[in-house]
């Protein structure tokens, strides 16, 4: 393992972008205390310049400890009283501590940005400080290696089959998560206030959710009283994970379709036919492949072309919401065909997220 973390960190010469299997749990119960990890035999190539030494992890692993303890301390009273038992306890806080730490009903999943600077020992290390700040056991840490460049990839794919998956509530509305076998866990708490925006806006409106992931936009326009909804992603097991969100809830009905497709598919066939939506939610990954088609979509280049494709399916006076994560999203909305173009995401980045631009919502109202 010594050697493999210098292997790792300095593979830089070879032009290596890792994204470092998950095979943690081994090292986190073997874990005690740093290793010195870096190794200076003569034949190993250079150390990476900025290296985070094993004094440096302990110093790191400290100040995450008690910057996580006083926001949990925060927190957890606040979104206890509201139900919610989700939320972000440390996102990137403290400049050289490149983490996230994210609450889910007693585990923490913790997520550094991966660099060639740290070790393998270095996220077991802090993740470790944070659950003794927390006072939760090890087994329910879960850790992440994530990639601060976004791009097509592993992001949807599956890390592990471990298949455990448990409720969680936000509000009166529960919702299955799965904290190992994916990068993201089924349930995206930026968007928890996007989704009251949509409970509030979808009574006796015929909702389309775009890239539904797992069905939760959908949970909140069925328990806003939607008189339907109509869930669409290209994933069969996403698809199958939103049908079973909707009715942990409660919610399922014959009103209520999914719809396992390409999105671009989709709104042909719906243009063609007809129907028309009166609120819809898009949130669309910043790339995708169509291997079958040989196409690619890249969100800075063709996000007004999928616009233009949903307003097609959309009702005059019906409103849109379309949203992204994507970090360094260039939005290109002049000139739709829409009016009362407004953006929204000072509303709808929570508290708890101290980037302010975790996502970014627009709302838009079909001329
Ligand atoms: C950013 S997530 C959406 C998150 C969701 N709105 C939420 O907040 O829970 C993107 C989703 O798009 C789906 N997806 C990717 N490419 C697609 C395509 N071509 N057509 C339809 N869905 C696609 C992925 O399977 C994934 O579930």
């Amino acid at each position: 393992m010594v050697k493999r973390g210098y292997e790792m960190a300095s593979n830089k010469r070879y032009g290596i972008i890792f994204l470092f299997c998950l095979q943690e749990y081994d090292l986190m119960k073997n874990y005690s205390k740093p290793k010195h990890f870096i190794s200076q035999h003569h034949s190993q190539p250079p150390i990476p310049k900025g290296f985070v030494t094993p004094e440096k992890t302990r110093e790191h692993a400290v100040m995450l400890a008690n910057r996580i303890r006083k926001r949990f301390r925060h927190l957890s009273r606040k979104f206890k009283r509201e139900g919610i038992d989700c939320f972000r306890l440390y996102d990137w806080d403290i400049k050289e501590v490149r983490a996230v730490v994210d609450w889910y009903a007693g585990h923490i999943v913790v997520a550094e940005y991966i660099r060639l600077q740290t070790g393998p020992e270095y996220l077991p290390h802090i993740a470790r400080a944070a659950a003794e700040a927390l006072n939760i056991p090890l087994r329910n840490i879960h850790l992440r290696r994530r990639q601060t460049k976004t791009q097509d990839g592993p992001r949807y794919k599956k890390l592990a089959s471990k298949g455990k998956r448990f409720q969680v509530r936000e509000r009166d509305l529960y919702f299955w998560v799965n904290l190992d076998d994916f990068l993201d866990t089924g349930l995206f708490s930026d968007h928890r206030d996007t989704r009251m925006i949509v409970r509030q806006m979808s009574k006796g409106k015929d909702f389309l959710n775009l890239f539904s992931y797992t069905g939760s936009f959908t949970c909140a326009a069925a328990a806003g009283g939607a008189c339907s909804t109509v869930t669409v992603d290209r994933s069969e097991m996403y698809t199958q994970w939103a049908k079973d969100n909707l009715s942990l809830n409660g919610l399922s009905g014959p009103q209520h379709h999914f719809v396992q497709s390409d999105a671009g598919k989709f709104l042909e066939q719906i243009s063609r036919q007809g129907k028309r939506f009166a609120l819809a939610l898009v949130d669309p990954p910043s790339f995708f492949q169509d291997k079958q088609e040989n196409k690619a979509f890249d969100i800075n280049r063709d996000h007004p072309a999928l616009i233009r494709d949903v307003l097609k399916v959309m009702a005059r006076g019906g409103v849109l919401l379309f949203s992204t994560n994507h970090q360094r999203f260039e939005p290109q909305l002049e000139g739709l065909p829409v009016k009362d173009l407004t953006e929204l995401t000072p509303d709808t980045i929570p508290e708890d997220y101290r980037n302010r631009q975790v996502h970014r919502c627009w709302r838009m109202t079909v001329i």
